[in-house]
Parts: structure tokens; C-alpha cells; sequence
């Protein structure tokens, strides 16, 4: 089989497709035939030795893979060959709060991942996917969609709630629709007017240009009568922290997931003043997600794909990431 490999040292020149010997599945493991990966902001750090510094080489890298069961090792009670599946973020994570050793265990990272042909996976960390679903949609969702929905959710989004969201990469619009799925109202912003306008096509209430406007945490006060926001889904790091603490409204919620604009300090002080709650999200657990799939089902939701790569040109697909010129969710295809 195919399989993505980083190796001999970190950095894009060193992803190769290798063939690697097809993997068997042990007991309580499902041989799935991988037909779609969707590649996420982390995949890029690992890549680059920004995300794990100690990471094993050679590593297939990839956290979200959808594919088809092909075969099921001995005592295998939930999946059955023909079944359409995805992968947790999180073979450990199954309920309940997070624990550090699920956290010690996510794919393409402390173990090999599923940018490959066949994946043997234990069952207990497979989903069934959506019947409505094509393979490439239903692989952007292990990462991107799974924290978008704990972020929101453990927010306490529903109807009446006005949601901040930055740029739009593969968190944020999937934080779009499935705030837009939760009757919540969305502002978002971009570097890019005509990515504004797509988002408003998506529900997005209104948008605001962040390299035009830098004062988007006033314009985000405006657009809630100068009360501030209730939850903002926090993707941008250092650069953008401090204007999302001025965004959210005294008592908010800013849920913490990416760094998009680096490290760096922070001054806290004002997240006491004004008793927001920072909430760090890392992905989610398996429920979370068959719960979200549920919501995804119920609603019709079709995860925005960008663009969709030959599993072959992997590399390019990284380069494409790299580039930020995405809009939702870039895949490949198997
Ligand atoms: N904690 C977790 O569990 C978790 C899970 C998933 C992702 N993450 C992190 O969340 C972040 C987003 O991940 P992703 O996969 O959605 O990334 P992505 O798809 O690569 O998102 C890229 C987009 O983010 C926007 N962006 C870049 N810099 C920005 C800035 N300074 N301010 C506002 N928007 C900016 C741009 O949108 P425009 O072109 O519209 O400006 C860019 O196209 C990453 O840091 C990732 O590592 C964390």
C-alpha cells in the first residue's frame, strides 16, 4: 500500500508517498480501505517540527481519514466489512472529560497516521458516517468539525447566541455551519472580501475584513449593540487574543484552539476584568462526535470542500494548505 511519510527530518521537501507492507488487523481492530484524508493546520506544524519537535521519523503523518471496513480482527463487535466509517482524532478519547493519556494518543503524531491506503484502527475509534455523506466530505471531519462542535457546544451555543469567528479555514467554517445548525448567530472575519461573501452565502450574519479593518474587535462590539459577543471560537494564537477578550462580552466565552498567527505572550489582566471564561478545546471525544454526526444528518450539512488532491500528490496538497488561499477544507482523494 500507499502511505505518506515524513522522513528523514522535518520540513515539506521530506513528505514522500512510500510503499509500505499492507497492515493486518489485530484483535479488537477494523482493516479499513482509506478513500478520502483531509488535511488540517496541525498536519503543516508536524510537517515542519513546529508542532511536536520529538517526533519519530520515519511517521505516516494524518489525523482524519474516511474509507469503507474491508476485514475485522477477532472479537469485533460494531463494525462489519462494507461499513463506511471516519477516525477519531483520538483512538483513546471515547467519553466523558479528557484524560492525559488520550491525549497522548492521536494519530500521525504519538502514533503512525491515516494519510495511507489501508489503516488497521481499533474499532473503538471509528465513527459511522453520515448516510449523506461522500467519502471525500465525511474525511473532513475527525479534526476540524469535531472541534468546532465540542467548542461550541461546551460554550453553551444555541438559539439567541451571537458566536465571533476568525477566518475561514477548516475550524471556523465548519464553527459556521454548525452554529448556524444550533439557530446561533455568526460574525466572522477574513483577509479576503470575496471569502466574506461565501461565508454569508453559508449564514454568516455579517463579516469583516481583518487586514482592512484591524479594529475588528470594535467592529464586533457594534454588531452587538456595544455589548460584545458571547462566544468567540479563538483560532488565531497571540495575534489575535487580545482583540477576541475586547470582542466577548463581560462573563463571554472564548474557546481556545489554534495558534494561526504564532505564540507569544499575553497580558491577562483583562480576561479577570471583564470574568471571561477561556475554555481550551483539543479536538474531541467519540461521542462528541456521533452526537455531532447526528446534528450534521438531521440538518443536511455538506462539509465546503475546497479543493481535492490525488493521494499521489500529497505534497502539493500540503503546499496548497500552506498557502492560506483555502476556503473550508482541503482533501485527498485515494
Ligand atoms: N485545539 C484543537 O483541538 C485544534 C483543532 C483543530 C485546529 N486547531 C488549530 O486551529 C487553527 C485553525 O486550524 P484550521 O485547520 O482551521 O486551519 P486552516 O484551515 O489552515 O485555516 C487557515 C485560515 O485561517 C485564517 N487565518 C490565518 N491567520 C489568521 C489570523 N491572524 N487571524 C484570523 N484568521 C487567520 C485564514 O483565513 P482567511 O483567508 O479567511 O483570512 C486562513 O485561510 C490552527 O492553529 C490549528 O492548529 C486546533
Amino acid at each position: 500500500m500507499k502511505a505518506l511519510v515524513i522522513q528523514p527530518a522535518f520540513g515539506l521537501e521530506n513528505l514522500a508517498v512510500v510503499d509500505r507492507p499492507d497492515p493486518s488487523p489485530g484483535p479488537g481492530q477494523v482493516l479499513v480501505r482509506v478513500r478520502a484524508a483531509s488535511l488540517n493546520f496541525r498536519d503543516l506544524l508536524l510537517a515542519k517540527g513546529l508542532y511536536n519537535p520529538k517526533l519519530q521519523f520515519p511517521r505516516i503523518l494524518g489525523s482524519d481519514a474516511a474509507g469503507e471496513v474491508i476485514a475485522v480482527g477477532s472479537g469485533v463487535t460494531r463494525f462489519k466489512a462494507g461499513d463506511r466509517i471516519a477516525n477519531c482524532f483520538m483512538p483513546d478519547w471515547e467519553d466523558g472529560p479528557i484524560s492525559d493519556a488520550a491525549a497522548k494518543s492521536t494519530f500521525g503524531n504519538d502514533r503512525d497516521g491515516v494519510f495511507a491506503e489501508l489503516v488497521a484502527v481499533e474499532e473503538r475509534a471509528l465513527v459511522a458516517i453520515p448516510a449523506h455523506l461522500t467519502f471525500e466530505e465525511a474525511a473532513t471531519l475527525p479534526c476540524a468539525a469535531v472541534t468546532a462542535w465540542n467548542a461550541l457546544t461546551t460554550a453553551g451555543t444555541s438559539a439567541g447566541t451571537t458566536v465571533l469567528l476568525q477566518g475561514t479555514g477548516g475550524v471556523s467554517i465548519f464553527a459556521l455551519q454548525l452554529a448556524h445548525a444550533l439557530g446561533a448567530r455568526a460574525l466572522i472575519t477574513s483577509s479576503s472580501d470575496e471569502k466574506l461573501a461565501r461565508a454569508a452565502a453559508l449564514g454568516a450574519t455579517a463579516g469583516v475584513n481583518y487586514r482592512t479593518n484591524a479594529d475588528w474587535d470594535k467592529w464586533a462590539r457594534q454588531q452587538t449593540g456595544g455589548v460584545g459577543v458571547d462566544v468567540v471560537v479563538e483560532v488565531g494564537g497571540a495575534g489575535t487574543l487580545e482583540h477576541s477578550v475586547k470582542a466577548v462580552k463581560t462573563g463571554g466565552h472564548v474557546a481556545l484552539i489554534g495558534v494561526l498567527s504564532g505564540m507569544g505572550a499575553f497580558n491577562p489582566l483583562p480576561i479577570l476584568m471583564k470574568a471571561v471564561r477561556l475554555q481550551g478545546v483539543f479536538v474531541g471525544s467519540r461521542a462528541m462526535f456521533e452526537q455531532m454526526n447526528r446534528v450534521i444528518a438531521e440538518k443536511q450539512i455538506r462539509p465546503v470542500i475546497d479543493r481535492v488532491f490525488p493521494f499521489t500528490e500529497a505534497p502539493a496538497a500540503f503546499r496548497y494548505l500552506e498557502s492560506g488561499s483555502h476556503f473550508g477544507k482541503i482533501v485527498m482523494s485515494m
